[in-house]
């Protein structure tokens, strides 16, 4: 199969395109990723030399584009991570994720369509059996958030497949438009689409705008750890990596058409999960505990702000049998311990040069 990854240089996809090549080295695998302020070849640098890894430097919302890198590649599948990924800068400039989230997703669509319409003929059933009847083979996997489904109450439940979608911030609204085109090209076209619904990652490579990456990071530096509100809001975690392996199972296994809520049942008010990392980084850093508590700073609340997302992945276990391998201590140490030995990395990211150098992407744009 010859499969291209968007999105590939920023967080979650850096961690699939790694496991796509390392565990497939039958496979061509290509991301294609314009590298907006998210996007950072250096977190695939252990990976970037293998034979079956290729890189395009491209806009999801460049149909000409998109569909020359289809051509070039001859692809099979599609896995679709590209977005603009923050809450906080989608109140700022809503604009923007219409246009990457909602027109790049129907760019995507438009040009997948296009490209397997055009080997209508020669497409052929793949032994591993993907595809609708009108195109075998093929696969389009559309990547989405537990945020599409708005905010529960405290002890309100989950959220699960069949939950009315209600976004609520203009970053949810986005990606629920662009979950509802996904799904009116498997109705329209017979496209063979999946969706999934994730709850919040957390892992290396993360961007330091992110709560857990952003305090660790203020953390190392003595600065103030900004909780917005009272730190009463609730959000599930799940260790990125376990998310990879889900998507590996259900690019491969899940039902065209389906979708499957991906979650870990982890759920953590802000304000505990903001002491367990003071903790955890006190304890690597050598500090006595309670060393950096006094860096919490209550702020002025997100507009909007969702009080609970809580996902119900019992579909993804019964169906195909994931589960997070990873318990969240674990992985918490894990990866405070990752950006602890990582400096270099955040520090390239947070210096003045890697802020002019997206200041300068999107005065471009
Ligand atoms: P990220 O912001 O870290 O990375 C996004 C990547 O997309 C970057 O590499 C960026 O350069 C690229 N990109 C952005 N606009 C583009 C464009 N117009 N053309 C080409 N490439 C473009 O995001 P992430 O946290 O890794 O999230 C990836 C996907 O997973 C998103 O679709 C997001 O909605 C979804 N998701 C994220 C989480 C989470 O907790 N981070 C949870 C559930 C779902
Ligand atoms: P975030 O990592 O932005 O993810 P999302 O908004 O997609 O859930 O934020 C996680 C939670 O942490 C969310 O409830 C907002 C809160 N938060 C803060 O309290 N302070 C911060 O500086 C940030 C970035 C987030």
């Amino acid at each position: 199969m010859n499969i291209l990854i968007t999105g590939g240089a920023g967080f979650i996809g850096s961690h699939v395109v790694r496991l796509f090549v390392n565990k497939y080295p039958e496979y061509q695998i290509v991301n294609l990723d314009v590298l907006t302020y998210a996007g950072n070849l250096e977190n695939l640098r252990d990976i970037e030399n293998k034979p079956n890894y290729h890189f395009e430097r491209v806009d999801i919302t460049d149909y000409d584009g998109v569909l020359g890198v289809m051509r070039k590649y001859d692809i099979d599948g599609v896995i679709h991570l590209a977005a603009e990924s923050h809450v906080d800068r989608s109140i700022k400039d809503p604009m923007a994720f219409a246009r990457t989230n909602v027109m790049g997703t129907l760019t995507m669509l438009n040009a997948a369509k296009t490209y397997w319409d055009s080997k209508l003929e020669s497409n052929k059933a793949q032994a591993i059996g993907l595809g609708t009847e009108k195109y075998p083979g093929k696969r389009f996997y559309h990547i989405s958030t537990d945020e599409v489904y708005g905010a529960l109450e405290m002890g309100g439940g989950f959220f699960t497949e069949q939950t009315k979608y209600q976004p609520h911030s203009p970053y949810s609204a986005s990606k629920a438009s662009s979950d509802h085109f996904v799904r009116a090209f498997h109705d329209t076209y017979e496209l063979p689409t999946i969706v999934t619904n994730c709850s919040n990652n957390y892992g290396p490579y993360q961007f330091p705008e992110k709560l857990i990456p952003l305090f660790i990071n203020n953390i190392r530096h003595g600065k103030p750890l900004p909780v917005y509100g009272k730190g009463e809001n609730v959000r599930d975690w799940l260790y990125v990596e376990d998310h990879a392996r889900a998507i590996d199972l259900i690019f491969h296994k899940g039902k065209i058409a389906d979708t499957y809520n991906i979650g870990g049942f982890n759920e953590w008010r802000n304000i505990d999960l903001i002491k367990v990392i003071i903790k955890t980084v006190d304890k690597l850093l050598g500090n006595p505990e309670g060393h950096s508590e006094h860096l919490i700073t209550y702020v002025t609340d997100r507009a909007g702000h969702d009080l609970r997302y809580a996902i119900d992945s019992t579909k993804l276990k019964n169906e195909l049998g994931w589960e997070p391998s990873l318990q969240f201590e674990e992985g918490i140490e894990k990866t405070v311990r990752w950006y602890l030995d990582n400096q270099e990395w955040m520090d390239r990211i947070t210096s003045g040069e890697y802020e002019k150098y997206y200041e300068s992407m999107y005065a471009n744009r």
